[in-house]
């Protein structure tokens, strides 16, 4: 059956809105921290309860459709065939956990491998980014404006500043030349919400040296709708099986980040 993808967006929406609710709601209750692979990656059982609340969700209205998460709520997935709902409960967990803020719910309905529709909610600021493949790139149902290249030297771009200190960095020196080149950096802490934040034209690009499918499912749909690219750091397209590198920008800086910076082989 052919999907009607603005119906899917709906949905979609309609659910992150009710996530989102629960979130809040929970930050009136103390919250139960745990981390996963270092003493500095943390889930909650918030994380695990909003993306049960999804898995719930599709499961019952669409039980043909597959599911990927960070939490591991779903069997693993092999590929991206069929329809795939790519979600990140929480997106900036540690902001979630330190700040009650700066943190996004992000959803991703991909077909076939194509990214149709995504969705990435900053639930405490109430701002929705969103894009149906094909119709354009919205912040609260305001289309965005096409985005606006600037010269390296006047760019900013969203970076974690941890990785320049980070011995076990193969990228570390790579990464130092580029903030010293750029205009400035930033770090939000939730790589979903500074996809968007590329897209919408408020950073001119983001650099992750390791980042998961949900973390970016979504905001490359964004990014489509308005011509910007991403790819893994050596301009390679972006493997959703496997974590790996990811460079997002606007076009021409992004070819220059990849080429001057980031994209030879170490
Ligand atoms: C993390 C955030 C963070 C990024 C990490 C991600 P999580 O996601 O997006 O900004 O630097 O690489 O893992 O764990 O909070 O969903
Ligand atoms: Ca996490
Ligand atoms: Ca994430
Ligand atoms: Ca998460």
């Amino acid at each position: 059956m052919a999907e009607d993808w603005l119906e899917l967006e709906k949905k979609a929406r309609e659910w992150t809105y009710e996530a989102a609710n629960l979130v809040k709601e929970s930050l009136a209750n103390p919250i139960h921290i745990e981390s996963k692979s270092n003493p500095n990656d943390l889930v909650t059982e918030v994380d695990r309860a909003i993306e049960s609340f999804f898995f719930h969700k599709i499961q019952n209205e669409y039980p043909e459709h597959f599911f990927l998460g960070e939490e591991g709520i779903a069997d693993e997935l092999e590929s991206l065939g069929g329809t795939v709902w790519i979600i990140d409960p929480i997106d900036g967990t540690m902001n979630f956990v330190h700040q009650k803020y700066n943190f996004s719910i992000s959803v991703a309905i991909y077909h076939e491998s194509q990214g149709m529709v995504g969705l990435v909610y900053d639930v405490m600021n109430d701002e929705l980014f969103h894009a149906v493949r094909g119709h354009g790139a919205y912040l609260n149902n305001e289309e965005f404006l096409p985005v606006k290249e600037r010269p390296l030297h006047e760019s900013i771009i969203g970076l974690n500043a941890k990785w320049l200190v980070q011995e076990k960095n193969a990228y570390r020196n790579p990464l130092r030349a580029l903030v010293r080149d750029v205009r400035s950096i930033r770090s939000y802490g939730s790589a979903a919400l500074e996809i968007a934040y590329v897209a919408a034209d408020r950073l001119d690009g983001y650099i992750s040296v390791n980042l998961s499918p949900w973390d970016y499912a979504a905001g490359l749909v964004l990014l489509e709708e308005v011509g910007c690219k991403a790819s893994t750091f050596r301009g390679e397209p972006l493997d959703f099986m496997k974590p790996s590198t990811v460079i997002v920008g606007k076009p021409q800086l992004h070819k220059e980040m990849v080429s001057s910076y980031v994209g030879e082989e170490l």
